[in-house]
C-alpha cells in the first residue's frame, strides 16, 4: 500500500500524513506547488511516478468568505480540480477518496443530515464542494467522499483555536448562538479517513456532540480552567448572526448523521469534548 495525499501542507494533508509515519504506512504529502489541483498533467505525471494505491484529496480552497469574490477560483479547485485528480486516480488504478464538507446543505433540516438527503448549498465554498462531490462520482463511481465538519487541530487556523485565543486575551467576547454542528478533531477525522481507504460512495463523518458556536465557546471556557490554562475572558454573550454579517452565509444547522461510518467501520465517533484535552496539549507543545 502506498498512500498520495494532496493539500499535504494543510491542516488535515499534515494530520494524515503523521499518522501514517506513526503506523508506518508509506505515504506521500505533496504541497500546492508541488501538485497543483488545476493542473492535469502534472497530477498525471506524478500518480504514475508515485504509483500510489490510494490518492487521499485534502487539497482545497477552503476560504468559506474568500469564495464568495474569488468563485472562479473556488470551483477550479473544489470542483474541476477534484475531478483532475480522480481521472488521475482512475489512470494508475488507485482508490480515489474526496474530502467534502458539511456546508453542501443548507441548514434548514431539524435533524442530522444523512448522505442520502439533498444537498443544497447557501455559499459558493459550499456550491463549489458539492459540484466537486459531482464531478468525483461522475468521473470515478467507486470513489469515496467524506464529509466532515467544524474541523479544529493544533495545525490550523480553525474555531476553537479563535475562541481558545479571544479567552485568553479578552474580557468580553460574543458568539453567534444560531449556528449549530460537530466540531471534528483532525486526529480523529484523519483516522477514520485510514479506516475508509476502500469505502466506496458518501459517508459522514464527525466528532459525537451538536452544539452552538455560542455552547462551544462555553464549553472550552470550561475546558481550559480544567487544564489550568490562562482565561481572561469573563463575558461570553450569544448573537445572532445577523449581528455578525459576513460575506459567506453559513447553514444555522450542519449536524451530520454518523451512522454509516459506524455501520462501515464499527467505530463510533468519540465525543469532541474528550478529543478537546488531546487538543489543548498538542497548542501548549507546539507553542
Ligand atoms: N476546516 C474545516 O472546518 C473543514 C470543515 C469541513 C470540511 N473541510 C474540508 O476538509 C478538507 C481539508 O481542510 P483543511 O482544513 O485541512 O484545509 P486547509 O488547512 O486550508 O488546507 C488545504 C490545503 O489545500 C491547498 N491547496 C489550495 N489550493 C490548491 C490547489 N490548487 N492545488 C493543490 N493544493 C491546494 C492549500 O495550500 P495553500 O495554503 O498553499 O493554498 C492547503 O495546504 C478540505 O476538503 C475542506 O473543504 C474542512
Amino acid at each position: 500500500m502506498i498512500l498520495w495525499v494532496t493539500g499535504g501542507q494543510g491542516m488535515l494533508g499534515k494530520t494524515v500524513k503523521q499518522l501514517c509515519v506513526e503506523k508506518g504506512i508509506p505515504c506521500i504529502a505533496t504541497s500546492h506547488s508541488e501538485a497543483d489541483l488545476t493542473n492535469p498533467p502534472v497530477l498525471l505525471h506524478l500518480a504514475e511516478r508515485i504509483q500510489p494505491t490510494h490518492i487521499i484529496n485534502c487539497a482545497a480552497y477552503t476560504d468559506v468568505d474568500g469564495a464568495e469574490k474569488n468563485e472562479e477560483k473556488a470551483y477550479a479547485v473544489n470542483a474541476l480540480g477534484a475531478r483532475n485528480l480522480a481521472l488521475a486516480a482512475i489512470k494508475v488504478g488507485a482508490k480515489f477518496i474526496q474530502i467534502s464538507t458539511d456546508y453542501v446543505f443548507d441548514g434548514f433540516a431539524t435533524a442530522p443530515y444523512r448522505e442520502e438527503d439533498q444537498s443544497s448549498p447557501i455559499n459558493v465554498y459550499g456550491k463549489s464542494k458539492w459540484e466537486g462531490e459531482k464531478q468525483v462520482l461522475d468521473a470515478y463511481p467507486k470513489a469515496c467522499i467524506i464529509r466532515t465538519s467544524w474541523l479544529f487541530g493544533a495545525q490550523g487556523k480553525n474555531f476553537i483555536s479563535s475562541v481558545h485565543n479571544w479567552l485568553q486575551d479578552k474580557e468580553k467576547i460574543q458568539v453567534v448562538a444560531d449556528q449549530c454542528g460537530r466540531p471534528t478533531y483532525v486526529q480523529d477525522l484523519a483516522h477514520a479517513v485510514l479506516d475508509l481507504l476502500d469505502a466506496e460512495g458518501i459517508v459522514h463523518f464527525a466528532n459525537a456532540g451538536a452544539i452552538s458556536r455560542y455552547q462551544l465557546a462555553l464549553d472550552i471556557r470550561e475546558e481550559m480552567l480544567k487544564c489550568g490554562k490562562l482565561v481572561r475572558c469573563i463575558q461570553i454573550e450569544p448573537v445572532a448572526s445577523q449581528q455578525f454579517p459576513t460575506p459567506a452565509k453559513r447553514p444555522c444547522y450542519s449536524v451530520l448523521a454518523t451512522e454509516k461510518f459506524t455501520q462501515i467501520t464499527g467505530k463510533q465517533p468519540r465525543p469532541w469534548k474528550e478529543a478537546i484535552g488531546e487538543y489543548f496539549e498538542h497548542v501548549s507543545a507546539a507553542s
